[in-house]
């Protein structure tokens, strides 16, 4: 299970309360996949692994528009260092995203379970990871 906690806050109240939402379904995703040991719940694991995507695509698209409303705002020098950044910052989303779907393209039919419970170590340490070192650095710029 992973718990939110003030570690992970960026000050930023929309990207908080989305990083948040995401943590929840990743908790959902992980009590289904437990769960699936006793009871066949296929549709609902993939209810939650539809709703994480679709959620988590929005929520980079937000934290990318945030970005770009920052660099309006940058001076020339400001902005040389801050586009270092943001590229890095976007490379780590699409690389998520292609993760994300590629996990639905073809491994999910395969080994449910087992893919399941991978998929659930590499969300919980990507998002940690990846709002400990990334995203806490917005909040610099806000
Ligand atoms: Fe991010």
């Amino acid at each position: 299970m992973l718990q939110w906690d003030k570690s992970f806050e960026t000050n930023i109240e929309s990207v908080d309360s989305q990083h948040q939402y995401l943590i929840e379904l990743i908790n959902d995703l992980n009590k289904e996949v437990i769960a699936q040991m006793e009871y066949d719940n296929y549709d609902r694991i993939m209810e939650i692994l539809t709703e994480l995507k679709n959620y988590t695509i929005s929520h980079f698209k937000q934290e990318e528009q945030l970005m770009k409303d920052i660099m309006s705002k940058l001076s020339d020098e400001g902005l040389a260092q801050f586009w270092l950044y943001f590229k890095n910052h976007r490379a780590e989303h699409v690389a998520f995203i292609n993760k994300i779907e590629q996990i639905f393209n073809k491994d999910i039919d395969d080994n449910q379970a087992e893919i399941s419970l991978d998929l659930i170590n590499f969300l919980v340490d990507w998002l940690k990871n990846h709002i400990l070192k990334i995203d806490l650095q917005l909040c610099k710029y806000v």
